[in-house]
């Protein structure tokens, strides 16, 4: 018998990818989102990837009955993959006490269920955002956590605290902790990718809607970084090299490979790329041009932040393959998917 995942937030775009990988890898994958970010068409996509529907279970993970009786429908459920978050940095300053809500409750039932329902392992999606700006880079596992600079990126900092205070109160439980670095691009197959809704806040879609027409140009925010070009400097990783790595922290937690109940891993390239080299890039990855012009700085935002992976390179086996020029080939031919189907 497969074993059996709840992937929660699996029809948004890191879970989407994730939920393709986990199937293709032999698990069985009951997917639960409240589509606050996300469309019930994107299972579509992954049937279309895998040839597999997965279960979905349309409700908000802040409801514990709801949630509790999704745990009885499923009750061989060993393992929980935890993406689903409300993540817009800019609207988590207008709108604390939603992120909060969202990003804490949603987070507190699946431990309760987890120890009431005897669901072992959780694999949980952090962020990079917890570093802050670094003091030095590339940035380890062991750098110090910072004060967060918005209410998102607080939900990661104390949402990991959590993790570890109820794990020291339930010796059932195990979890993974994976601090993402910037994942862009999408599926290969072009079935499934990111879906901002409105104008995108990050960098690679607001570029390629660029490229595709929907906005007039991509603006550089900022060339007056601390970096060789004078533009930001992060470190892109591709969605699908991500997911494979959730795949990769699941067994490792199902095969109980580790001996510590918590653990925490850097999920990136360990090579940063400035603004400009992503623009280049594209370019030459894509052979179209990239209308842009240099603003001023957006607040908030950081020099440079650039992962040191050796930590999940050597226990988890995982490294990021696919190069930064087939990344962006890919999130272009989503751009142009997505033009086809309007
Ligand atoms: P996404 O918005 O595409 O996916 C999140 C999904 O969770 C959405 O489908 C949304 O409908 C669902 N959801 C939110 N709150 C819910 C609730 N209470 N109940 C049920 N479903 C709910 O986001 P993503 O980019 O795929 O990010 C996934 C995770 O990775 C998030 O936790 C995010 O904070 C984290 N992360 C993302 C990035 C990034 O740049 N994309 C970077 C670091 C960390
Ligand atoms: N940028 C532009 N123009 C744009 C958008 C971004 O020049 O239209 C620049 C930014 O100034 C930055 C770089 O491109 O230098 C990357 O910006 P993104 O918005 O794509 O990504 P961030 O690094 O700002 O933030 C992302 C996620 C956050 C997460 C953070 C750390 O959006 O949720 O990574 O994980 F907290």
């Amino acid at each position: 018998m497969k074993p059996l995942v709840m992937v929660t937030g699996g029809t948004g775009y890191i879970g989407s990818h994730t939920a393709v990988e986990l199937i293709q890898e032999g698990f069985e994958v009951v997917i639960v989102d409240n589509l606050s970010n996300s469309k019930h068409e994107v299972l579509n996509g992954i049937e279309a990837i895998t040839g597999v529907m997965p279960h979905f279970e349309n409700f908000d993970l802040c409801d514990l009955k709801r949630l509790r009786k999704c745990s009885e429908k499923y009750p061989r459920l060993e393992a929980i993959v935890h993406f689903a978050a409300l993540k817009a940095v800019g609207e988590s300053v207008d709108i604390p006490l939603d992120y909060y809500h969202n990003n804490f409750e949603s987070l507190i039932n699946l431990l309760r269920i987890m120890g009431d329902y005897s669901i072992p392992n959780m694999v949980f999606s952090s962020s990079c955002t917890v570093y802050g700006q670094p003091d030095h880079l590339p940035v380890t596992e062991n750098s110090p956590v910072k004060k967060a600079s918005s209410p998102y990126g607080n939900t990661k900092r104390v949402s990991e605290e959590i993790i570890q205070d109820a794990i020291r109160a339930n010796s059932t439980i195990r979890a993974i902790s994976l601090r993402y670095f910037n994942p862009i691009g999408a599926h290969p197959s072009a079935n499934i990718g990111e879906l901002p809704l409105g104008v995108p806040l990050n960098l690679v879609p607001y570029l390629t809607q660029t490229v595709i027409g929907k906005r007039e140009e991509l603006r550089v925010f900022g060339n007056d970084y601390n970096t060789p070009d004078g533009t930001g400097i992060r470190d892109y990783i591709y969605v699908v090299d991500l997911a494979r790595a959730h795949v990769i922290a699941l067994k490792r937690l199902l095969e109980s490979k580790n001996k510590k109940p918590y653990e925490v891993f850097n999920l990136g390239t360990g090579k940063g790329y400035s603004v400009m080299e992503i623009i280049n890039t594209f370019e030459k990855a894509t052979g179209e041009k990239v209308k842009f012009k240099i603003y001023p700085r957006r607040p908030g935002d950081i020099d440079a932040v650039y992962a040191d992976t050796t930590l999940a390179n050597k226990e988890l086996g995982w490294k990021a393959e696919t190069s930064l020029e087939q990344t962006l080939f890919t999130a272009w031919n989503w751009e142009k998917a997505l033009n086809n189907k309007k």
